[in-house]
């Protein structure tokens, strides 16, 4: 299948590498090109953070149960704090990628917190998660900071338990009436795995 992914540039993404790669870049783009390229990251996030929002708005107008206390602010917060995977695919139709799924990851000492996953509902059933979380994976461990995942789960939302399951990940613990209406959340962690591959296809 025709996926590829990347991080996105979030205020929150410190990819170590990619830093190094820009500086360098940084010394030989002149400052016009430098000002075109951060114009284009900045309309690049506000896309995929504008995308994201309409698919938590629509969670919220049809009262899924996994979108909780998430709200387009929220959102906003989260994307200025963690790291932001994205699983794209191109539409041959515009020629434009379309975004498929994003994950956010929180930087824990002792771990990789998945604090929250989305994929859009056209492209649920396709192991989008899983396929983004793997290539994440890979690129933590060619960078030297691969650590165990960890995410917190709605017990009921079946989806993402087999999402998490099919990826790796293991029942490790359970908080009863965690959430607002009763319901226990399930914690799941994902050992840490040795493998190198960087951005690119899925
Ligand atoms: C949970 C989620 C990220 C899984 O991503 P995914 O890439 O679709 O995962 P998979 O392809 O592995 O499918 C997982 C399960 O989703 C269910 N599923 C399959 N197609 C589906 C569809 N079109 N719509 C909804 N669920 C579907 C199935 O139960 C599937 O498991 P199965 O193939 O063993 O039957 C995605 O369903 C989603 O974005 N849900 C809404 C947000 C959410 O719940 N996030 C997690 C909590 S923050």
């Amino acid at each position: 299948m025709d996926f590829s992914w990347r991080w996105c540039r979030t205020p929150g993404n410190h990819n170590q590498a990619s830093e190094d790669q820009q500086a360098s870049e940084d010394q030989q783009a002149s400052e016009d090109q430098q000002a075109s390229e951060d114009q284009q990251a900045s309309e690049d996030q506000q896309r995929i953070l504008a995308e994201l929002s309409g698919w938590i708005v629509e969670a919220q107008g049809d009262a899924e149960p996994w979108v909780g206390r998430w709200s387009a602010q929220q959102l906003a917060d989260e994307f200025r704090v963690a790291r932001l995977a994205i699983c794209e695919e191109l539409d041959s139709a515009t020629g434009r990628s379309r975004l498929m799924g994003a994950i956010f990851f929180r930087d824990l000492p002792e771990a990789w917190e998945i604090s929250l996953t989305i994929v859009n509902r056209r492209s649920r059933g396709r192991r989008v998660f899983e396929r983004l979380l793997q290539a994440v994976s890979q690129d933590f461990d060619a960078q030297g900071v691969g650590r165990e995942f960890w995410l917190e789960v709605r017990a009921d939302n079946t989806a993402a338990v087999r999402a998490y399951t099919r990826a790796g990940f293991m029942l490790s613990g359970r908080r009863k009436a965690y959430y607002g209406d009763g319901m226990d959340a399930l914690v799941m962690t994902r050992p840490v795995r040795n493998n190198s591959v960087g951005p690119g296809k899925l």
